[in-house]
């Protein structure tokens, strides 16, 4: 086992890349779709099931997991991994971006912010350093800075202070995170969709120097457009030599333009929240399970797909279960979802490696029709 968390680069096709982050609990293979876990459960499924599917590596959520069960409480009993029965690597998100948008009462200060929980309306705190403390008790195994994104829409001059202030919360993210080897720090590029902003932040967070570095502030209501946009030049703008994070995206086509663009990883919840609302992506396009049209089709979901809600199930039944608010709807639906996007990620990486992702990029595309398949 490795002690230390390191990035190797294993080729290039135009802006896109693969390769392999190592750690100790594991290797991530480049690009790396992190399926989301954020209260110590990817809903629906069972780890090793998540794991079947392909993925290296969970993401966990500091906000969900100080409210309930707690940091303190996580680490007496084990640690994160132990306690959800998942070995492999874990990332965590810092809490920042949560409270923003689920907690009540919040108040920012250059100290941090504090909130009222959304499950109890407790008070608590988090700043630059709770959110390292917590994000060790957990133990987890690459921790974001702790940082701040503004709502949309938001003046140029209210991004730049949060994106200044972001970067101070980095330098003290740093600091708190110390030397944990085996462990990786992360930090958070700011700065919406403004050039001079996104340069700015990145030059602070080079000087600072992390393990990795993220791309935030994107996927929060500005269109396909305008992230593509900022894909465009962000990525460019970080260390070649250190893994990229695209934070909460995104729908298969975003998450394809984003590895196109430099991107090595990313997360979202869409193929698990979207699997217990009724709809499935395939390489065709959305399936949406309620409409009226599979109720008698013996068809599977995707006769391309090897996962177990496509091997063994009829849309017919998938129909059936949805219809009827049986359990298993959500889990097969978040099944197949959760290894369609895996299926992406390694199609892109055997790709990348072949030289040949330009025709994968083509027929990707070719292969999807608007509106419900
Ligand atoms: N998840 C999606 N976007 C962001 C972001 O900008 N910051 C953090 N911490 N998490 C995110
Ligand atoms: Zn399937």
């Amino acid at each position: 086992m490795s002690p230390k968390v390191t990035f190797d680069l294993h080729a290039t096709d135009g802006k896109a890349r693969t390769g392999v982050i190592s750690t100790p609990r594991g290797d991530i293979r480049t690009p790396a779709f992190m399926p989301v876990g954020t209260a110590a459960t990817v809903k629906a499924m069972m780890p090793e099931s998540v794991r079947s599917t392909g993925a290296d590596i969970l993401l966990g959520n500091t906000y969900h997991l100080m409210l309930r069960p707690t940091a303190e409480r996580i680490d007496r009993l084990g640690g994160l991994h132990k306690f959800m029965n998942w070995e492999r690597p874990i990332l965590t998100d810092s809490g920042g971006f949560q409270v923003m948008s689920l907690a009540a009462l919040r108040k920012l200060t250059e100290k941090g912010v504090t909130f009222k929980s959304h499950v109890d309306g407790s008070k608590h705190e988090i700043t630059p350093e709770r959110s390292m403390e917590i994000q060790k008790l957990l133990g987890s195994d690459i921790v974001m800075c702790f940082d701040e994104c503004p709502a949309l829409p938001a003046t140029d001059e209210k991004v730049a202070e949060s994106m200044r202030m972001s970067m101070r919360w980095a330098a003290r993210s740093r600091d708190a995170f110390g030397d944990r080897p085996g462990h990786a720090l992360f930090g958070i590029q700011q700065g919406g969709v403004t050039q001079e902003l996104r340069a700015e932040s990145a030059e602070k967070l080079r000087e600072i120097e992390f393990d990795g570095y993220a791309v935030g502030g994107l996927a929060v209501g500005e269109g396909q457009d305008a992230m593509f946009g900022v894909l465009d030049y962000a990525p460019d703008m970080l260390p070649v030599n250190k893994p990229r994070y695209l934070m909460g995206v995104g729908k298969p086509d975003d998450i394809v333009g984003a590895v196109a663009r430099g991107i090595d990883m990313m997360d979202c919840v869409l193929p698990s929240r979207s699997g217990r609302t009724g709809q499935a992506y395939t390489r065709h396009g959305v399936v949406n399970i309620k409409n009226a049209r599979h109720i008698d089709d013996p068809r599977p979901l995707d006769e391309n797909c090897s996962c177990p809600a496509c091997r063994n199930y009829s849309r017919a039944y998938l129909s059936h279960v949805f219809r009827s608010n049986e359990m298993i709807s959500g889990m097969l639906l978040t099944w197949h979802n959760l290894q369609y996007f895996q299926d992406i990620m390694a199609g892109m990486r055997e790709a990348i490696a072949a030289g040949t992702f330009t025709s994968w990029q083509a027929d990707f595309h070719a292969g999807r029709e608007q509106g419900d398949v």
